[in-house]
């Protein structure tokens, strides 16, 4: 029955992200409160065996996508085992990383088959790097990124836009894709719990455009057509070996093409990343209670935009707006 994960809009939901945990070796602001988030214990988590069978559940239901997150999912002691046993099933495997650890698994990630890497990084400065994140970690990463191209992987850079902090450095990370076919993705600053946003710190899609088209000839600025389902708008420059994508969630949302559900680490269901009630899937499977209803209730009530909200100002609305900070729900 496909029909399960079909929302009342006529959605179908075939791109799972399964958050595995909420810690984190880096300590980005827009991600996390300064003062930390307090960590659920070990055993409110779904460990690898579960994160497997409920992954099954939605594969059978028309999931071919699946997308592991955090925190930092490299920071799971069990990383390995659970890809490995995610590998067996028939859905594509992918994962967003700070790419700090990825260093220790690339052996393991070309054995199940892993060909695209997310990777998030906010700037091309070791100093401002140690800025953002709180951690001086930045050769590290800029290494990691390089041999994950050598190694063939596709590698798509994240880059969170903050206005005043890392706004000045678009021009250098596209021209980062000059010699290198890194994707670079400059994504919209968004609002969550405990990180402090504010409208006036979202760098828009018409501003990215505008600044590249005082830079570049008006001709040498290609738009790659959309892919099904993306979450960014491509483009790249002429003659360049990367490309570059924008993605604007506040302020040019994608969601009528959504088909994207949440997993937590504790095994609650989102379905949309602002939504603000959550489906446990967790205590019931572990009381061997069937899943699917639940699911398909969860599906069933998500919202046509923003998890409800429909004007980018809502957001500014402490009460309009509850949500987990953005390293408990995993991007
Ligand atoms: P691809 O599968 O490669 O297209 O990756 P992705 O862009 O879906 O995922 P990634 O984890 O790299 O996220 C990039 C940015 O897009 C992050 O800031 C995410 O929070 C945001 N994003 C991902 N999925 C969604 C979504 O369903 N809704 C919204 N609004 N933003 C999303
Ligand atoms: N706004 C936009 N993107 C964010 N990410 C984390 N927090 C935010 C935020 N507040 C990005 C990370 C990661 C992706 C999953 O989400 O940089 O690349
Ligand atoms: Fe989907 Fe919600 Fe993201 Fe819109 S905001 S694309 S509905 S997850």
């Amino acid at each position: 029955n496909k029909e399960i994960l079909k929302d009342s809009f006529g959605r179908k939901h075939s791109y799972l992200r399964i958050s595995l945990t909420e810690r984190c070796n880096l300590r980005c602001s827009y991600c996390m409160p300064l003062e930390g988030v307090t960590l659920l214990p070990k055993s409110h988590l779904m460990n690898a065996e579960e994160v497997f069978q409920i992954a099954k559940i939605f594969v059978n239901e028309g999931v071919d996508k699946i997308r592991l997150t955090g925190g930092e999912p490299l920071v799971r002691k069990d990383f390995p085992e659970i890809l490995r046993k995610l590998s067996s099933l028939p859905a594509k495997l992918t994962m967003t990383t700070n790419g700090v650890t990825v260093d220790r698994h690339f052996d393991l990630l070309k054995e199940c088959g892993m060909q695209t890497i997310n990777l998030s990084l906010d700037t091309l400065q070791k100093e401002r790097f140690k800025e953002i994140t709180f951690r001086d970690q930045f050769d590290k990463v800029h290494e990691n990124m390089f041999k994950l191209l050598e190694l063939g992987f596709k590698v798509k850079i994240n880059v969170v836009l903050m206005k005043g902090v890392n706004d000045d450095e678009i021009i250098d990370f596209i021209e980062f894709t000059k010699n290198y076919p890194f994707v670079v993705r400059f994504i919209e600053f968004m609002p969550f719990e405990g990180n402090k946003w504010k409208r006036d710190q979202t760098v828009s899609l018409n501003e990215i455009l505008e600044r590249l088209n005082s830079f570049y000839p008006k001709n040498d600025i290609l738009r790659i057509p959309d892919a099904p389902n993306d979450t960014a708008k491509n483009y790249k420059i002429k003659g360049y070996s990367g490309e570059f994508g924008i993605i604007s969630t506040v302020t040019n949302p994608f969601c009528d093409s959504c088909n994207r559900i949440r997993l937590t680490a504790n095994g609650q269901l989102k379905n949309c990343l602002f939504s603000q009630s959550e489906s446990d899937l967790l205590t019931p499977f572990r009381n061997g209670e069937e899943i699917l209803p639940i699911i398909q209730k969860a599906v069933g009530k998500k919202f046509a935009m923003r998890g409800g909200l429909s004007k980018p100002d809502d957001f500014n609305n402490p009460e309009m707006h509850h949500n987990r900070s953005m390293i408990r729900i995993g991007g």
